[in-house]
């Protein structure tokens, strides 16, 4: 491998070493989900951004990725967009440079966002050990609550709660979890919770203990996912990961999609060993963090032990 690469595919990001510096690099690209564009682009943008937090990094610039139908998109539609992502990286402390766009049947936008990483605070994806507390810093139900939304279910005010999670950086998150000396790190996005805590603890060689009930949810999540709604990918997720998961006896499909949902812009899920974990507390009260401790790591082999 080139030796100039530290941190290479698999993770939520690369990283490579520019000069003296530890360079984080990342792209991601959405379709709308909710109507307000400038919405839109602030939730596109820190969904994009959260994958250099994710590696414990701060974002530095961006560059946009536009795809439209050329002649049905207005001006207007395409600068709200922007100015969404241009606000939200603003806030990370963070430029948009430049960008391409091309045109495409349906609407989609993202960011290439690169940062940089202090060479001892990279949090890959892998690296928990037995004994670490497994922190979710945002509730789940996204994809959940924004298929009801697509289908007219529920209102623009039920959505409120989940447009605030995804318009949400991860940064303080990202602060908490270098200052506590996480072991492992990433943000939970389309694989659903099943899925990126399989990712790191395959990768970590253990396996993860999560109570259900620790684990938050947004406001509605379970009813709606009772009467059988839940977005393909969170079915798609739950087939492709159920065989690495151990579920309770009589735990209900329903609740196993919603560990399954994709997100959008979701938290970090985080591995923090005991001696960090005051220091963890500490730096998320100082910031105004919401956190939920839902699990811990136990020896194993890349296995979800849902209790
Ligand atoms: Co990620
Ligand atoms: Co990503």
């Amino acid at each position: 491998m080139d030796p100039r690469v530290i941190v290479g595919p698999g993770d939520d990001a690369g990283v490579c070493l520019f000069g003296n510096d530890r360079m984080v690099l990342t792209v991601d690209v959405i379709t709308p989900l909710v109507d307000d564009p400038y919405t839109f682009g602030a939730i596109s943008a820190a969904n994009s951004i959260s994958d250099v937090y994710a590696m414990g990094g701060t974002p530095v610039t961006a560059l946009a990725v536009l795809g439209f139908p050329s002649c049905e998109f207005e001006h207007d539609v395409i600068k709200n967009v922007i100015r969404g992502a241009v606000d939200k990286l603003k806030e990370a402390d963070a430029t948009l440079i430049g960008g391409h766009s091309i045109e495409d049947a349906e609407f989609k936008f993202g960011l290439a966002v690169t940062g940089r990483v202090d060479k001892d605070k990279i949090l890959k994806a892998q690296g928990a050990k037995a004994g670490d507390i497994l922190i979710l810093t945002k509730p789940l139900g996204i994809g959940i609550l924004s298929s009801a939304f697509k289908k007219a279910i529920i209102k623009n005010k039920d959505l409120k709660a989940a447009i605030s999670q995804m318009t949400t950086l991860n940064k303080k998150a990202s602060i908490a979890a270098v200052r506590a000396g996480a072991h492992a790190a990433t943000d939970i996005t389309g694989f659903g919770l099943l899925g990126h805590a399989l990712n790191m603890a395959k990768g970590s060689k253990t396996d993860f203990v999560i109570s259900f009930k620790h684990v938050p949810l947004l406001k509605k999540t379970k009813e709606l996912s009772a009467s059988g709604i839940a977005p393909k990918g969170a079915h798609n997720n739950l087939n492709f990961f159920s065989d690495r998961v151990i579920f309770p006896e009589g735990f209900s499909k329903e609740d196993k999609l919603i560990l399954s949902d994709p997100q959008t812009s979701g938290g970090l899920l985080i591995a923090v060993p005991q001696e960090g974990i005051s220091r963890f507390r500490q730096s998320a009260k100082r910031q105004k963090l919401s956190y939920w401790e839902i699990g811990r790591v136990v020896k194993g082999k890349g296995r979800i032990v849902i209790e």
